[in-house]
């Protein structure tokens, strides 16, 4: 039987005519001479009606279908007695005729619906059921959808499709490269490309004058909620552009993702705020602004202030901020404050300083040092009665991480977050480098390829402080995630050089890792610029998911690990002797472990 349409966009233009309908069981009810199946495909559920009357071969095929059998069944189509408003088919049903049973399914692992009652390992081992939910088939059509998006805008604004390699050489986007051997080179690796960063400034040597691919970026780095082993960029590169130019671009793609995926209005341009300032205010470069609860400055006021750790740090040349949680003294205890206080220890913070704002002044263990200073503390923070204010008092990087921490934390708490605001901005002049605690040495803070502002090139010179220089980078934010960064690219050798030589390459290991870049360098390289969106990161946001594992039809889960397929495993001795390799401790221990 041929299928006349899918089972979800039945309506109630075809009652009274025939369909021939193929899908799952998601629900079988039977009430004695009648059975009730929802039938489930891509796009929806129907009510299917089996009458042991009408039909009985019809019926015993029903009455011997269990959940997830997939059937195709041909019927009339007819309105409900009663409609349901919860279902888009709901004033129609399906009288069926003819059943046949195409596949049959174990009892499933878990009840496919959206509330589902699984660990998110059974629902990744059993992906292909677990995608069968109606949420994770919205996010993958709305991942296809903005997909369409890009490649058509991309197209009708004169970019090139064009592919880089995934084996490749190291790419330094500042994370562990996963390397591949290979057989045919003795001890020779291959690395996936962290970002196509190098192939697409190449591209521009190679006068493609504007590129984009929707490209897949492996970085082994430590997983989080919105971060993957295996990636995808909307990766894009423009000739001749300033970085205004580039971002007028970015806008436009966005302001039609918006429209055409969500139906939404979003006004451009977007407003820029330089990376200090996003710092200062928001303790992030990546500022949520959906919300108030600034961090503003105290130094000033309290530089004289008899609670030594405040006077004591502007004294170091330190700053002392705080934020004000607005009737927060009511809902934050002595013991919540501690809590939060542990918590920020992983960013250094050395205390939690806080007062409650009462009627009669300042309440809390260091309120007898500040109530002196109540009057100009309350009116920087606009704090009134039965506010919290919470101060740390540290290192420029220790505060903003502090304080930019608490400050969402609260929000998100405290529910001051308003749905359905749409955030994006621009973070721009980011300093060209930022030290490395893990790491212990300075790195760049987009990346090595980042051309400075003009007027910061002479940090590079002899006897200057490169770590002063601010760059031509920007990241395009939404609702406090980086959802995407890009600069203009250093096209004149001699800066490039110096660039590594600030980051700490000697000229040997500058032309061994990027020997490649500088010939290009030399060789006619237009000035150019771009930007890389993180696609997953963005469709999770546009879903309204909250994992960007819910918009990745096959994630690794928190361990790195795929369920389904059990990656990474390990592989045969014969395998190994063809790449000329030696495992050196056992990797059985970790399959276990899976
Ligand atoms: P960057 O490293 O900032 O820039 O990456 C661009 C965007 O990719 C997303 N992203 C990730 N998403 C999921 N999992 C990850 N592990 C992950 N890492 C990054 C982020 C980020 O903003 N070549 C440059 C771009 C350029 O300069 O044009 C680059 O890769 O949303
Ligand atoms: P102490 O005098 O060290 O016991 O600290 C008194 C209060 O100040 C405690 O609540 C500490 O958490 C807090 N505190 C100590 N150091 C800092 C700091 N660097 N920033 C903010 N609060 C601090």
């Amino acid at each position: 039987m041929k299928r006349t349409n899918y089972a979800g966009r039945t309506n109630e233009s075809q009652i009274g005519q025939e369909v021939v309908l193929k899908g799952w069981v998601a629900k079988r009810r039977n009430l004695g001479g009648l059975i009730f199946i929802d039938l489930r495909d891509r796009e929806g559920i129907v009510q299917l009606v089996f009458n042991e009357e009408e039909d009985k071969t019809a019926f015993d095929i029903a009455n011997e279908c269990r959940s997830e059998y997939i059937i195709e069944i041909r019927g009339l189509v007819r309105a409900r007695a009663e409609a349901n408003p919860d279902l888009p088919t709901g004033k129609i049903e399906v009288e069926v005729k003819e059943a046949k049973i195409l596949a049959r399914s174990q009892t499933p692992a878990f009840e496919i619906k959206d509330d589902v009652d699984a660990s998110e390992d059974l629902r990744l081992k059993y992906r292909y059921m677990d995608l069968r939910r109606p949420q994770m088939m919205k996010n993958m059509k709305l991942r296809s959808k903005v997909a369409s998006i890009v490649h058509n805008y991309y197209d009708n604004h004169d970019f090139m499709d064009v592919e880089t390699p995934n084996l490749t050489r190291s790419t330094p986007e500042g994370a562990r490269d996963f390397l591949v051997p290979s057989r045919l080179y003795d001890g020779h690796f291959y690395a996936l490309p962290q970002s196509p960063q190098l192939f697409k400034q190449l591209l521009m040597a190679a006068g493609v004058d504007r590129y984009y691919q929707i490209a897949r970026c492996f970085r082994d780095e430590d997983l989080r909620g919105d971060r993957q082993p295996e990636f995808t960029q909307i990766d894009t590169e423009m000739s001749f552009a300033t970085a205004e130019e580039i971002q007028e671009v970015t806008e436009g793609l966005i302001k039609q993702v918006m429209k055409e995926a969500l139906g939404i209005d979003v006004k451009t341009p977007f407003p820029r705020m330089e990376w200090q300032e996003a710092m200062d205010r928001f303790g992030s470069d990546k500022p949520d602004t959906r919300f108030g609860m600034e961090i503003h400055d105290l130094s000033d006021i309290v530089k004289d202030s008899s609670f030594k750790v405040f006077s004591g740090t502007v004294a170091k040349g330190n700053y002392v901020r705080a934020i004000c949680v607005p009737g927060g003294a009511d809902k934050y205890s002595r013991k919540d404050i501690s809590k939060k206080e542990e918590y920020i220890k992983r960013y250094n913070a050395k205390g939690l300083a806080w007062v409650k704002v009462t009627a009669d002044g300042y309440n809390g263990p260091i309120a007898k040092f500040l109530n002196d200073l109540a009057t100009p503390i309350n009116n920087r923070l606009d704090a009134k009665e039965g506010d919290l204010i919470l101060f740390v008092a540290d290192s420029f990087h220790v505060v903003c991480d502090s304080l930019g921490y608490l400050r969402e934390e609260i929000a998100k708490e405290l529910d001051l977050i308003k749905p359905g605001q749409w955030n994006y901005l621009w973070v721009v002049n980011w300093p060209m480098f930022e030290y490395d605690e893990g790491f212990g040495k300075w790195i760049a803070a987009h990346h090595p390829f980042t051309m400075l502002n003009e007027e910061d090139l002479h940090y590079l010179e002899d006897g200057e402080d490169p770590h002063k220089a601010h760059a031509q980078s920007y990241d395009i934010i939404l609702n406090g995630n980086e959802i995407g960064g890009g600069s203009i690219r250093i096209h004149d050798p001699k800066v490039q050089e110096k660039v590594l030589k600030a980051l700490g390459y000697t000229k040997e290991q500058a032309n061994a890792r990027f020997g490649f870049l500088l010939r290009g360098l030399e060789n006619g390289m237009p000035p150019e610029g771009g930007l890389a969106f993180g696609f997953d990161r963005w469709v999770m946001l546009l879903a309204g998911a909250d994992n960007i594992r819910d918009v990745i039809p096959f994630p690794k889960n928190s361990k790195g690990v795929e369920p389904m397929t059990a990656a990474p495993g390990t592989v045969d001795q014969a395998q190994l002797d063809e790449l000329h390799l030696a495992v050196q401790s056992s990797t059985t221990k970790e399959d276990k472990a899976k």
